[in-house]
């Protein structure tokens, strides 16, 4: 190691010079044990039940990432998708550690995979109506509001989130302050079938 690096290294330490921009080649790196399940290209992998990543907002994944490590998410008995989760978000405690991935995930192409699931479209639509606040008319989200994008996310994923809120698999903490606000929006799904009509027609946003 240079001096300067060595000097570098200490001011770090001693976090008297300004945090360093998130470094996205080093995210790579840390993103190798992320591709077993979420893919090469974060484009998930309904396989192992793992979302896509890619597309995403930062602000977003960031946050579930927290809540999965401190447990406002994944720790609800019955949750077992979840449960495969949250080792890997305690994996990622460092703070700096978790930007350089989020920034790493952000070069990552944002190209939708195919659509799987079918509804009422119509019926679908006129359900979306009080979801469009926090989410956006066009499903691209709302960080004012804390809404993620969900135009373009693995349509199989939104149907077990939604599902997931309802059953009390997900917003089960009073903590939970973005997780307690969706669960009674998911509540006014009142069926499984008002669930996939939702989820038919965020599909037909593309
Ligand atoms: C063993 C498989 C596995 C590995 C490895 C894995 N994940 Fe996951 N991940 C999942 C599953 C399954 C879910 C969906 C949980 C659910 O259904 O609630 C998930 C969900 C997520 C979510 C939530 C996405 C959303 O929109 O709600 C994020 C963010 C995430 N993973 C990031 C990561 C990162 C970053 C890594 C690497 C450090 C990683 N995952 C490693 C299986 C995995
Ligand atoms: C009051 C604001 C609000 C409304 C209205 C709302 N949501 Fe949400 N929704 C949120 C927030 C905040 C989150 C993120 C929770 C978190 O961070 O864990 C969320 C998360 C979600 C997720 C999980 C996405 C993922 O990738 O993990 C889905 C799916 C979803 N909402 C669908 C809907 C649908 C469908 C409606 C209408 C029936 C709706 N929401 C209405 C605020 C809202």
């Amino acid at each position: 190691m240079s001096l300067i690096a060595r000097v570098l290294a200490a001011a770090c330490l001693l976090g008297s010079v300004p945090a360093m921009a998130a470094d996205a080649a080093a995210g790579k790196a840390a993103y190798a044990i992320c591709a077993a399940c979420h893919g090469a290209e974060g484009q998930g992998n309904l396989a192992m039940n793992a979302p896509r990543l890619a597309g995403q907002e930062g602000w977003y994944l960031k946050r579930q990432m927290d809540a999965f490590r401190t447990g406002l998410r994944g720790t609800a008995p019955g949750d077992i998708h979840g449960a495969q989760m949250r080792p890997m978000a305690i994996s990622v405690s460092a703070p700096a550690a978790l930007d350089n991935l989020i920034a790493y995930i952000a070069t990552l192409p944002d190209a939708p995979n195919a659509t799987t699931v079918t509804g009422d479209v119509a019926a679908g639509k006129a359900a979306y109506g009080v979801c469009a606040a926090c989410h956006g008319a066009d499903g691209k989200g709302n960080q004012a509001l804390g809404g993620p994008r969900l135009v373009g996310q693995d349509d199989w994923y939104l149907v077990r989130q939604l599902k997931n809120y309802r059953q009390g698999l997900r917003g089960y903490d009073p903590k939970d302050t973005y997780g307690v606000q969706m669960k009674p929006m998911a509540a006014t799904l009142a069926s499984d079938q008002a669930v996939t009509d939702v989820v038919a027609y965020i599909n037909s946003l593309r």
